[in-house]
């Protein structure tokens, strides 16, 4: 196989994995206690280190509620963050003036996977938020996207 020949087979086969959308959630418990009570607990791989190590800075006004905890928690969920942030999957979670952007839902991934739902349903009583994930991937909380488990609700 030549060089030109070589490159886009290895980025297809790496790839692979990548269509099954499922975002595999490592073990934490600080996690799961503290970032769960208020919605699904969202794939870490769906931001970047930068995103999670701004929103783990200002818990206190988290999209207009408080959401801080102890130093130590936080902490400890912010390096479970980094290390298990997005990477190959995501890219870089930035908006266009390069500030690292703190909604999942406002990534370039997410709205071209999203691009088919339009304003009118994001707004329905049944969904009322694009955050609300689970109203549409039944498996979310457990980090399964795929598309056999998508529903949308009247
Ligand atoms: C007190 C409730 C509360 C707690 C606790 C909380 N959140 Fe949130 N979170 C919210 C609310 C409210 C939103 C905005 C939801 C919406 O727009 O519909 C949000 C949104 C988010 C989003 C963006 C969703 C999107 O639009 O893409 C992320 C990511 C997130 N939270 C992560 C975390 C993490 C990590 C923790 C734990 C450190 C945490 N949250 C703890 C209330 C909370
Ligand atoms: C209004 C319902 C709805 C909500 C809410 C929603 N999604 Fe989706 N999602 C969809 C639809 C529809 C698709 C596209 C399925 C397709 O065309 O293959 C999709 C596709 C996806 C995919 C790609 C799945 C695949 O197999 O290619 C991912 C990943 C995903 N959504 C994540 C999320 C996350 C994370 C949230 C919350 C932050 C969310 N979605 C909220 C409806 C929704």
């Amino acid at each position: 196989m030549t060089r030109q020949l070589a490159l886009p087979f290895l980025l297809a086969a790496l790839s692979l994995p990548a269509l099954a959308d499922s975002y595999s959630l490592p073990k934490n418990v600080a996690f799961e206690e503290e970032c769960t009570s208020c919605h699904i607990a969202y794939p870490p791989q769906m931001l970047d280190a930068r995103s999670w190590q701004h929103m783990m800075n200002g818990l206190a006004n988290h999209f207009g509620t408080d959401a801080s905890i102890d130093d130590r928690r936080r902490t400890a969920i912010a390096d479970f963050l980094a290390r298990n942030s997005g990477g190959r999957k995501t890219g870089r979670t930035v908006d266009a003036k390069g500030n690292p952007l703190l909604r999942i839902t406002e990534t370039a991934r997410f709205e071209r996977k999203h691009r088919d739902v339009t304003a009118a349903t994001w707004k329905r009583a049944s969904i009322k938020s694009p955050a609300n994930c689970a109203a549409c991937h039944a498996q979310a909380a457990a980090g399964d996207y795929s598309e056999r488990s998508i529903s949308i609700p009247k």
